[in-house]
């Protein structure tokens, strides 16, 4: 239980750690990775190369110290949080090793500024936050291991369909190597995958969203391949690659905090690029019955890039569906409802559902970023505005 002594003691270390910035954050992976190397199976080592998960924990840790004493303010990230451990598998006991290097970096780095006190108020506050984590993680694994279908910890799965969707993306259809049932999730969410590339020291384990509606047999994602400058991404061209029908994976029960609400009101669902999987898992779901007024707005570079065009128009069959492309290059002249250049929501903007819609986002965050501005200058109000981030949160 924590004091209010301890609650003063780390909101006043809260300037000296804003002071000391990502290093914190940077010493402490490296200090856990030296001394407990095989949680490099467990973390994204090329978030770490390019310094994106650093920058979400300490956020993470900020925030909390800022916000001690109304931890309610945080429930919405600390659930998006356990909900992303989930899809890693993480486990109550891996708390003490992170708790351990955390509060060793703030002795190594504040040196005779870490004071008993400060030592005893982190290690208390520290120990508060993992007791949530580790409960409301723990109850998550129960729940999915409880449901039709459902398991717990990583489960080996078959490659049972391999398709190329367009020209930097493919699908892969995965069935249990068991042959049991699959645990249904809600259209948006995501799970987690373990592979273990060729020539790769560890083993990676990735998220990807379910890109179709839940069958309780199968799963389905669909994976764009990332092309790097200074180095291609690991665990998509592994899966381009290498692997094939046929071939096993490992897999997390679906997880995720982003999901279709049905609230029987007009959806706006947007995307860009790869960010079309969540959105494609809602459409296949609505289209089992929905009489919503739905709206799918998609930009995209290019006619090669463009996943699931023709399935999408044939939704339209069976859904009250309205949708528009913005094609950055090659848009042909005079398609029906097919925009050239970036997306500009004031284009089709009498048409939408600005007063009373719910608009779901999910694409590079630069581009989440630039519709949201558009959807508040429209007049839609923030609490109807969802996203999801393809990597570590963000928010905007
Ligand atoms: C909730 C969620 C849902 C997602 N859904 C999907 C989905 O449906 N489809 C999909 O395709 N993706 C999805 N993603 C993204 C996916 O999880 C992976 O992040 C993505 O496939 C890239 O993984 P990778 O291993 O190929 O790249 P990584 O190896 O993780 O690299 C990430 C990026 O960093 C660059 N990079 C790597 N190493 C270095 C280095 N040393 N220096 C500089 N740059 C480097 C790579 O070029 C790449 O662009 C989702 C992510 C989340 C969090
Ligand atoms: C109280 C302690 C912890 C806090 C505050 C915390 C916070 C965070 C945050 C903010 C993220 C980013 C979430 C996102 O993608 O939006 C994250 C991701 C992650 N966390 Fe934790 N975490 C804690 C404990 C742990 C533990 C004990 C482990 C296991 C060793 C762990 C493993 C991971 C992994 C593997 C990721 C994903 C990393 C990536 O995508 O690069 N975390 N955590």
């Amino acid at each position: 239980m924590l004091s209010q002594t301890h609650i003063d003691t780390v909101k006043a270390t809260i300037p000296v750690l804003a002071s000391a910035g990502t290093a914190i954050t940077e010493h402490f992976y490296n200090r856990m990775f030296t001394h407990n190397p095989e949680l490099k199976d467990v973390f994204n080592m090329s978030h770490q190369a390019t310094g994106r998960q650093p920058a979400a924990l300490f956020n993470a840790i900020a925030a909390y110290a800022t916000h001690i004493d109304n931890l309610e303010v945080l429930t919405g990230a600390v659930m998006r949080i356990a909900h992303k451990h989930t899809s890693f598998n993480i486990q109550a006991d891996q708390y003490a090793i992170v708790g351990h290097h955390l509060i060793e970096t703030l002795r190594e780095l504040l040196g005779d500024a870490f004071t008993p006190a400060i030592e005893e108020a982190w290690g208390a506050a520290y120990q508060q936050l993992a007791d949530i984590f580790i409960q409301i993680e723990g109850d998550l694994y129960k729940a999915n291991a409880a449901k039709n279908g459902g398991w717990e910890g990583f489960r080996k799965f078959r490659v049972a369909k391999k398709q190329t969707e367009s020209e930097l993306v493919t699908s892969f259809t995965f069935v249990p190597v068991d042959g049991g049932n699959v645990v249904d999730f809600l259209p948006g969410q995501y799970l987690g995958i373990k592979v273990h590339p060729n020539n790769h020291e560890f083993d990676e384990i990735r998220q990807y969203s379910l890109s179709t509606a839940a069958n309780g047999q199968s799963y389905r994602i669909s994976v764009k391949r990332e092309l790097g400058d200074v180095k291609n991404g690991v665990v998509s061209n592994y899966l381009h690659d290498s692997i094939e029908e046929g071939d096993e994976v490992e897999l997390m029960p679906p997880a995720g905090d982003f999901h279709y609400q049905e609230r029987q009101r007009p959806v706006v669902l947007i995307s860009a690029g790869v960010g079309l999987t969540p959105m494609n898992a809602m459409l296949d779901t609505l289209s089992q019955g929905s009489q919503n007024s739905i709206f799918y707005l998609h930009a995209c570079r290019n006619p090669q890039q463009h996943s699931f065009a023709e399935h999408v128009a044939g939704l339209t069959e069976t859904l009250n569906l309205t949708h528009y492309t913005w094609l950055e290059h090659g848009a042909p002249e005079n398609a029906e409802r097919v925009l050239a250049g970036q997306m500009q929501l004031g284009q089709i903007s009498e048409i939408l559902p600005l007063a009373e819609g719910d608009f779901y986002l999910c694409g590079p965050v630069g581009f989440m970023m630039f519709i949201k501005e558009q959807l508040l200058g429209l007049g839609v109000s923030d609490d109807r505005i969802h996203y999801e981030v393809f990597g570590p949160h963000q928010s905007f």
